[in-house]
């Protein structure tokens, strides 16, 4: 599906003001481009109990869910951090990634240069645990 990826690396890049990072001070954040043509931001949200922060992706993909939409609702997914190259979300993120988004979704790993790395989500958690199995 051919979709405005500057716009979905736009919304990105804006969700980072709504990271709640004051431990870490590492602002992460997602957006999720729905095929309605909105779309769902996320951010980390860390506590002061550290084991209980939220990744910006699944920050987004809980938000997703809990909007009422489902993986078929997807366009497309980016992340975001301000790293030397492509931020690359962290295993748990891609377990979540993987039970919540289709795995052909194009997700779109970016930093604040806008550089760019685009993956399909089945490729960030290969041979993975399926209910199947
Ligand atoms: N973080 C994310 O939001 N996503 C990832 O994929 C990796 C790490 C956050 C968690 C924590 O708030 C900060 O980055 C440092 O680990």
């Amino acid at each position: 599906m051919i979709f405005d990826i500057e716009a979905l690396i736009d919304h990105a890049l804006a969700a980072k003001a709504l990271s709640y990072s004051p431990y870490s001070k590492f602002k992460v954040a997602a957006a999720i481009l729905l095929k309605n043509g909105k779309y769902i931001m996320g951010a980390n949200i860390e506590n002061k109990s550290y084991s209980l922060t939220v990744c910006a992706e699944r920050c987004a993909l809980f938000k997703l869910v809990s909007e009422g939409y489902t993986k078929d609702d997807v366009v497309a997914m980016c992340v975001t951090a301000n790293t030397d190259s492509p931020v690359s979300p962290c295993g748990a993120c891609r377990e979540v990634m993987d039970e919540l988004l289709n795995p052909d979704t194009p997700i779109i790993l970016t930093n604040n240069k806008r550089e760019r790395m685009i993956v399909k989500n089945s490729d960030l958690l290969p041979l993975s645990f399926k209910l199947e199995n």
